[in-house]
């Protein structure tokens, strides 16, 4: 056990984990935080115990658990809303999971590659004729994903502005009252969505569902509804995070963007180190309803337990050398997409958005650079998933 730390803390350029989450790699593999409210939780570090605690059926997901931990005043706001698959412990979990598993497949999402290559290469145009320079997260990291989870689940992308705020107001709201209010709305909005889909049918992963599970009775609407808010929330925001901040990362390691440009086929395992070195969801949350005994230490009943990605994903026993990106490593086993039942069900679809958006950009702006320095790049607060606000580039 260390002295505990406060959870959590904003990130600073150029980009590492936050230096006062040092003392939590020290002390691993388990330590303790504390939370804004004085709250302490367990911080798992260690990247066994974290994969074996995310394995654990007595750790719960469920937000609705009184002692469900909150990092943040404004998620408590979760306590009101019982959130599809994220928020669900097995077999409820395990049920909506398996009406979504096909449509992420490994296969299904390779066969989304052209697609996604036509949606890169139109953008990747309209930035080129336009010239230098460009606001990237805008013009590139966050419309590659929102056309893809659009056109995947059906979703016309016109409304992309509308659901995109709704998004950035439920992941980053000042209040948990605001947070609460946009995603009613977008749930309204996508119930209206629905309903013309039954009158009118369309052929995205959502009229599927319409057809296959709502007319059946196998789902509710209202459930309906909250899974294709979490599947398009969940597939925009996250990805374009990791464009934009990969992007930026490459061009902080020259030495490690060369590599990439003369090796093509060094992109999956650089997506790879991507993930692990940016880890983006850097807070994963469960909450023990047993006693659990790892590492010497007992989590007990009740108590709230919080993953870092970005310390576990650095542990040097499962990493050498862990602060340095080495774009070749073998990063495979890394946490960012999470572990066991909740495992992020769209890592198919993201890694392919990744590497296509990613190889893309560096080799089709050979001489891409930042366009002002990296200092004065505003990123997102600690509280929420990470990634940039902006991101100037130029050529
Ligand atoms: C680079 C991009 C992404 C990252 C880093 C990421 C990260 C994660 C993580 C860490 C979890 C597990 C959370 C937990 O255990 O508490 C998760 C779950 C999830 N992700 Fe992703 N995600 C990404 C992209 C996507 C995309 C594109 C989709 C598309 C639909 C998606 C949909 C989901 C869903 C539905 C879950 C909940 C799964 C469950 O509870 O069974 N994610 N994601």
């Amino acid at each position: 056990m260390t002295e505990t730390v406060s959870f959590p803390q904003d990130r600073t350029c150029p980009y590492p984990p936050p230096a006062n989450y040092r003392p939590l790699r020290e002390a691993g593999p388990l330590a303790h935080v504390t939370f804004y409210d004085g709250r302490e939780v367990w911080a798992v570090t260690g990247h066994t115990e974290a994969r074996a605690l995310l394995t654990d059926p007595r750790l719960s997901a469920d937000r609705q658990n009184p002692s469900f931990p909150m990092p943040v005043e404004r998620f408590k706001a979760a306590r009101r809303f019982r959130a599809p698959l994220i928020g669900m412990d097995d077999p409820e979990h395990n049920a909506q999971r398996r009406m979504l598993i096909p449509s992420f497949s490994l296969k299904r999402t390779a066969a989304l590659r052209p697609q996604i290559q036509r949606i890169v290469d139109e953008l990747l145009d309209r930035i080129l004729a336009q010239g230098p320079p460009t606001e990237l997260v805008s013009a590139y990291a966050l419309p590659v994903p929102s056309m893809v989870i659009c056109s995947l689940l059906g979703v016309p992308y016109a409304d992309h502005e509308f659901f995109e705020e709704k998004s950035r107001r439920m992941l980053r709201g000042r209040t948990a009252e605001e947070g609460e209010q946009a995603r009613i709305e977008l749930e309204d909005h996508l119930s209206d969505l629905i309903a013309r889909k039954e009158r009118a049918p369309g052929d995205g992963l959502l009229d599927e569902l319409i057809e296959e599970r709502l007319r059946t009775g196998a789902v509710e609407r209202d459930e309906l509804v909250r899974l294709t808010m979490i599947l398009l929330v969940a597939g925009h925001e996250t990805t374009a995070n990791m464009i934009s901040l990969g992007a930026f990362t490459l061009l902080q390691h020259p030495e490690q963007l060369d590599r990439l440009r003369s090796d093509e086929g060094l992109i999956p395992s650089a997506v790879e180190e991507l993930l692990r070195f940016l880890s983006i969801a850097d807070g994963m949350l469960r909450v023990a309803t047993e006693d659990i005994e790892i590492a010497g230490q007992t989590i007990r009943t009740g108590d709230g337990v919080v993953f870092p990605t970005s310390v576990i994903n650095r542990d040097e026993t499962a990493y050498p050398s862990p602060d340095e990106l080495d774009l070749g490593r073998s990063a495979r086993h890394h946490i960012a997409f999470g572990f066991g039942v909740h495992q992020c069900l769209g890592q198919n679809l993201a890694r392919a958005e990744m590497e296509i958006a990613l190889r893309s950009l560096v080799t089709r702006i050979p001489d891409l650079r930042l366009a002002v320095p990296a200092a004065d790049i505003p990123f997102k607060p600690g509280d929420t998933l990470q990634g940039m606000l902006e991101l100037p580039l130029a050529w």
